[in-house]
């Protein structure tokens, strides 16, 4: 079973800053998982729309310029990071799940993965792209079709991960509250990988490997359960 920080080491230091993700790597994660947003032409690493809730500023990220956006703490003293500053801190030593929350990111966000496979240490199986937005990541499938794709799911549809199926992509990523055993074997039986967020305790880490899923998304990724999530493969 794969564990991938959320948001980096999220539970330890500031969500996803490089303070985290370097922590989430000692504590030798499979992968991080960070969310995308754009600011003027900068692809940054930040979860919400909003910068009120992690850094010490106020506002929307698209009333800000990136200079601006760049004075704030997102804590620790940590500046929200570009997805580029991320990927050289990275540079190949575990995989990287890329979030995206906003709609004008995609040819930016191409153009950096594939910056990221020349001239760091990835190769492009090491990249997974998600949304909850399925039209985004339609439309990356028919533009750069080369790329993974994750379908993030919040609800659990009658037809089960069908939509991921359609959508051709590699993995489908489904809330721990609402997974469940026909879930997992349905998106198994159409070849999909099952990860699921968010498993911050160790008795759902039980449940869930005996769903048989292939990863959880953890704020909490300390060596111990690290080291339970891969003894239990
Ligand atoms: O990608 C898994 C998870 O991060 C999706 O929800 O709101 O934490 O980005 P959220
Ligand atoms: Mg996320």
């Amino acid at each position: 079973m794969k564990v991938i920080a959320h948001r980096g080491a999220s539970g330890y230091e500031p969500e996803n800053t490089l303070l985290a993700i370097e922590a989430a790597i000692v504590m030798e994660v499979d992968a991080v998982e960070i969310d995308l947003h754009r600011v003027e032409d900068q692809l940054v690493v930040i979860h919400d729309r909003w910068i009120d809730k992690t850094t010490d500023g106020k506002g929307r990220l698209k009333d800000l310029t990136f200079a601006e956006l760049r004075r704030f703490d997102a804590g620790k003293g940590q500046k929200v990071p570009t997805l580029w500053e991320v990927l050289k801190l990275i540079n190949g030593r575990c995989a990287v799940n890329i979030e995206l929350k906003a709609d004008d990111t995609l040819a930016l966000l191409v153009s950096t993965l594939t910056q990221a496979c020349a001239e760091l240490n990835f190769d492009s199986t090491q990249f997974v792209i998600s949304s909850f937005n399925h039209h985004l990541l339609k439309n990356l499938k028919q533009h750069a079709g080369e790329w993974r794709i994750g379908a993030l799911t919040g609800s659990r549809p009658l037809d089960y991960a069908e939509f991921a199926e359609r959508l051709g992509a590699y993995s489908v990523h489904i809330d721990v509250d609402i997974v469940d055993k026909y879930f997992v074997d349905d998106a198994h039986a159409r070849g999909l990988k099952v990860y699921v967020y968010t498993v911050d305790k160790e008795e759902d880490i039980d449940d869930l490997i005996a769903l048989n899923v292939d990863g959880i998304f953890t704020n909490y990724p300390t060596r111990s359960l690290v080291k339970i999530a891969h003894s239990k493969l």
